[in-house]
C-alpha cells in the first residue's frame, strides 16, 4: 500500500527556547529565513506525500497562518514588484495537503501520535519531528518508503549517536542485515549510557503501520511521565517486524538553540547569497583566536552540527 499520509508533530512547549518561545511556537523559529516546521512540510512534499497532519496545541496558530494563503500581503508584494518573495510566499499558501489536529493535553509523542488516528485511519503513514532537520540527497521520508515498500513493516530513521547523547534517543537493539537496514530486536527511550543496548539512535523520522495505535492505547506512561512512541513500538514487537534504516544525509538537531545555531551555520555556508560573507567573517573570527588555522568551509561546520 502506498505511503500517503504524514503526520508532523508540533504540539510541544518548546521549553529548551524558552524565553523565545513563551508567546511563539519553537516551530515557527527560522533556520535561515524559513521557520523550522517549513522544512519538514517540504521534505513530505519531496516524497509524494498527498495528506499532511500537523498536530498543533494550544498558542500555535501562527504555525496554520504560515500555511494558509495572505492575501494581502501577496497583493503588497505584487504592488511592489517582488516577485521572488511573492512566489515563495504564494506557493506555501497554495498548499491545500494540510489539516490539523489539536493535542488537549502534551502527555508525549506517543499520545501525541494517538491524536491522529482517525486522519490516518487502516493504512501505513510517515511520521516527522521537525525538531530533525535532514540535509540530503533523496528526502530522508522517501528513503524510508522505500525501505517499507521492500519490508512492508515498520521502519524508523536511526543513527549512531555519541556516547554522552544516547540518553537523549529512543536507542534499539539492533541485528544487521544488510547494508542500511537492521532489524531492531528491542528498543528502549532514552536509556543511560551504561544500559544502552546500542549507540544506535532513534531519529524523528517513521514509517509506521496502523497497528501502532492500538499497541499505544495499550502503552502506559512510561520516561518522563509521559506516554512514549518508542514504548508503544516496543508493546508491538512480538507482533510484528520492526526495521530501523541508516538513512543517507546529515541530520541537525534543531530542537536547541545551540543546535538550531549550527545548522543555521551549516546551512549559511551552502548557500551562495550567504556562504562568501559569511565564510570571511568566521575567518576572521577564527584568524583572531588561531592565528595560523585555515578557514572554516561547510564541510567542517557540517560535522561540527552532527550532535
Ligand atoms: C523523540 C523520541 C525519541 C527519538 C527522538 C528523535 O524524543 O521520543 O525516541 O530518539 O524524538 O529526535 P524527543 O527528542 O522529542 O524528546
Amino acid at each position: 500500500m502506498k505511503i500517503r499520509k504524514a503526520v508532523i508533530t508540533a504540539a510541544g512547549w518548546g521549553t529548551r527556547f524558552l524565553p523565545a518561545t513563551k508567546a511563539q511556537p519553537k516551530e515557527m523559529l527560522p533556520l535561515l529565513n524559513k521557520p523550522i516546521i517549513q522544512y519538514a512540510v517540504e521534505e513530505a512534499i519531496a516524497s509524494d506525500i498527498e495528506q499532511i497532519v500537523i498536530i498543533t496545541a494550544m498558542g500555535k496558530h501562527s504555525v496554520e497562518d504560515h500555511f494558509d494563503r495572505s492575501f494581502e500581503l501577496e497583493h503588497v508584494l505584487q504592488e511592489k514588484g517582488m516577485s521572488d518573495a511573492l512566489e515563495e510566499v504564494s506557493s506555501i499558501g497554495n498548499s491545500s495537503k494540510i489539516c490539523y489536529v489539536r493535542q488537549r493535553e502534551q502527555l508525549g509523542l506517543g499520545h501525541a501520535v494517538l491524536t491522529v488516528q482517525d486522519f490516518v485511519g487502516n493504512e501505513p503513514f510517515a511520521l516527522l519531528l521537525p525538531d530533525d532537520v535532514v540535509r540530503s540527497e533523496v528526502p530522508v521520508t522517501r528513503q524510508l518508503i522505500k525501505a517499507f515498500e521492500q519490508r512492508r513493516s515498520s521502519i524508523l530513521a536511526i543513527e549512531e549517536v555519541p556516547e554522552e547523547r544516547v540518553s537523549s534517543y529512543g536507542i534499539i537493539k539492533p541485528r544487521q542485515l544488510n547494508g542500511r537496514l537492521y532489524q531492531v530486536l528491542g528498543m528502549v527511550e532514552k536509556p543511560d549510557a551504561c544500559r544502552a543496548p546500542s549507540r544506535l539512535g532513534i531519529v524523528g523520522r517513521y514509517v509506521l503501520t496502523p497497528e501502532i495505535f492500538p499497541a499505544l492505547e495499550q502503552t502506559l506512561p512510561g520516561k518522563g511521565g509521559e506516554i512514549q512512541l518508542t514504548d508503544g513500538l516496543s508493546n508491538l514487537l512480538p507482533d510484528q517486524q520492526i526495521f530501523g534504516y541508516k538513512f543517507e544525509g546529515i541530520r541537525y538537531d534543531v530542537g536547541t538553540p545551540l543546535g538550531l545555531l549550527k545548522a543555521s551555520l551549516a546551512f549559511a555556508l551552502e548557500d551562495p547569497k550567504m556562504a562568501g560573507e559569511l565564510r570571511e567573517y568566521l575567518t576572521g573570527l577564527n584568524l583572531y583566536a588561531h592565528p595560523t588555522s585555515v578557514s572554516l568551509d561547510a564541510k567542517d561546520l557540517a560535522r561540527l552540527s552532527v550532535s
